[in-house]
């Protein structure tokens, strides 16, 4: 079963060819970031237009990188949402396209659902059935998720942010510091050998344990990192000349970093102890962190739960997470999932 991924929800325009859900035939992804750099985040209009260049040869190189013809293909997947309008709608209609041309089924993916799969794409799990139950930490720049999950397939909610996503708020505390983007690999670089302790930030939502947030989730579950943005905010407002000393931004990064992986560590803790689960996996761009890697193998050693992390190459948008998924579904005998339209809104489905 060979499928063919396509991904473009965001700025990385991203083809793969995946075997049996699982053995990743090739993986190419075209990244952006330099073309929306010198605006400080993601420009939607630039994002199209680059997926629309792009898209084409980067999936010709994917099928020449596998080694395959059309004629091999199965099936092709795509990421339907959720994700920038525009861009999800050149891969969509690309993968459209291709499937009346060649005559394949195409299928909608659900992009969430393609980072919670990159977990089983690590070459390391021989048995993906032995990981479950198994609680997710889903930290990428849109979104901050808790999951449980009992199958490839079955999800369950059990925490998210109220408001920024880590990811988001890395990228605008990196900015407040006069750091580079995307800023979660500027701050791990800038916090480097910095004392994460010179500075104190919030953790966000300490309190009102047995409350309810929206949607009916405890708050003690849910992430809110729009407090450690405006402490840092009103840090630099009071004391402008810190970001003039290299010193102190290190600590200031260190201290930011730390305070918003807390946050992620002490929901996850709680989480796999009151689940009794006996894993755990972190998925998603931020997962790409040293610091973040290093915490929660320390987590999982004093909780003796099995770690997974998705592989450094798979936690950044990729479409080996899209095919692979896509592969998984259909040898479950599961039809294929009809993409009628992009989805840029809302969050996970199945
Ligand atoms: O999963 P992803 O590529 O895209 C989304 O679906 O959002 O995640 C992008 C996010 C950005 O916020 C970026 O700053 C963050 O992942 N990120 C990191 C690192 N590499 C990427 N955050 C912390 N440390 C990193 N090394
Ligand atoms: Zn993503």
């Amino acid at each position: 079963m060979l499928i063919l991924g396509i991904e473009t929800s965001c700025d990385e325009t991203a083809a793969s060819v995946v075997q049996d859900g699982r053995v990743v035939r090739s993986h190419v992804v075209l990244s952006q970031i330099a073309e929306h750099r010198p605006y400080g985040g993601v420009v939607p209009e630039i994002a199209s237009r680059a997926h629309m260049e792009a898209l084409m040869p980067v999936i010709r190189d994917a099928l020449r990188k596998a080694d395959v013809a059309w004629t091999d293909i199965d099936q092709i997947a795509v990421t339907q949402g959720p994700g920038l309008a525009s861009s999800l709608l050149i891969g969509v209609t690309a993968a459209q396209g291709l499937a009346l041309r060649t005559g394949k089924p195409v299928q909608g993916i659900n992009h969430l659902a393609g980072h919670l799969y990159s977990v089983f794409l690590e070459a390391d799990i021989t048995d993906v059935e032995a990981c479950f139950p198994m609680i997710v930490l889903l930290v990428t720049g849109g979104h901050t998720l808790l999951m449980r999950m009992d199958s490839v397939f079955d999800y369950d909610l059990l925490g998210q942010t109220l408001d920024d996503a880590v990811g988001e708020a890395l990228d605008k505390g990196a900015t407040l510091m006069g750091l580079g983007y995307p800023g979660g690999p500027e701050i791990e670089r800038a916090a480097e050998g910095g004392d994460p302790r010179r500075f104190s930030f919030p953790r966000g939502l300490q309190q009102g344990a047995n409350e309810r947030v929206a949607g009916g989730l405890p708050r003690n579950r849910c992430f809110s990192y729009s407090g450690l943005k405006t402490a840092l905010l009103y840090v630099l407002r009071e004391h402008p000349d810190y970001l003039d000393n290299p010193e102190v931004v290190r600590d200031l990064a260190a201290g930011y970093q730390e305070a918003a992986f807390d946050a992620l560590l002490n929901r996850l803790e709680s989480a796999v102890l009151e689940e009794d689960v006996g894993h755990m996996a972190c998925v998603g761009g931020v997962a790409q962190n040293k610091r973040l890697r290093e915490r929660l193998e320390e987590l999982a050693r004093r909780t003796q739960t099995a770690l997974h992390i998705a592989p450094m190459t798979y936690c950044t948008d990729n479409a080996a997470m899209i095919a692979g998924l896509a592969g998984a579904r259909a040898l479950h005998g599961l039809a294929p999932a009809p993409v009628h339209d992009v989805q840029p809104t809302g969050s996970l489905w199945v």
